[in-house]
């Protein structure tokens, strides 16, 4: 009566297969998180700032040498516009409008910021195309349009409750 049943043995061992299958497995599958970051953006942390927005537009709008709207206002109005300038600030320019896209203000609806991005997207567009081709009247005429956008895009979505201060 020490004999086992038939048909014990294989199962036993397909049993054990699985096992060290699975184990093996687990060892090597730890899940890491898969790092999403927001793309070429950079260093910024999850959940920390509140709005990319104010970054963008500090880069374009400020009120520093390097802001480029200024920047490029001020080189538009030369003789002889330093066009070797202009060609990376314009494309610069039209990438973080581009970028405004993205973002949700925190103010006004969604509809109309879509609008508005939109616009000073595709004006940033022709001011970069502008300076690619070096034609100053067209680029002063594209670089009025996006400073004649500024305000009333902040009129429909910048502040409101719950910013602090100016
Ligand atoms: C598509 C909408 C839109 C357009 C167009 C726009 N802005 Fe803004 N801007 C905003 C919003 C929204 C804020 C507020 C961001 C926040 O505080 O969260 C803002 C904030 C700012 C600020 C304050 C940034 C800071 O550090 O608090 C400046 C300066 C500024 N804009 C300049 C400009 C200038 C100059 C132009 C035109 C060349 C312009 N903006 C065009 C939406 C826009």
């Amino acid at each position: 009566m020490t004999t086992m049943p038939r048909g014990a043995l294989p199962p036993l061992i397909f049993i054990l297969i699985l096992l060290t299958a699975g184990g093996c497995n687990k060892a090597k599958n730890d899940n890491q998180p898969i790092p999403v970051g927001p793309g070429p953006g950079g260093p910024d942390g999850p959940g920390g700032a509140p709005s990319n927005i104010k970054q963008v537009m500090s880069k374009i709008g400020g009120r520093g040498p390097q802001a480029l709207n200024m920047a490029i206002g001020k080189e538009l109005g030369q003789d002889a516009p330093p066009w070797d300038m202009l060609q990376p600030q314009t494309k610069q320019y039209a990438e973080l409008a581009a970028s405004l896209g993205n973002e949700q203000p925190r103010k006004g609806s969604a509809e109309s910021w879509q609008n508005f991005t939109k616009s000073f997207t595709a004006a940033a567009e022709e001011l970069k195309l502008a300076a690619d081709a070096k034609d100053q009247a067209k680029a002063k005429e594209a670089h009025k349009k996006l400073m004649n956008s500024c305000n009333d895009c902040h009129k429909e979505h910048r502040g409101g409750p719950m910013r602090p201060g100016g």
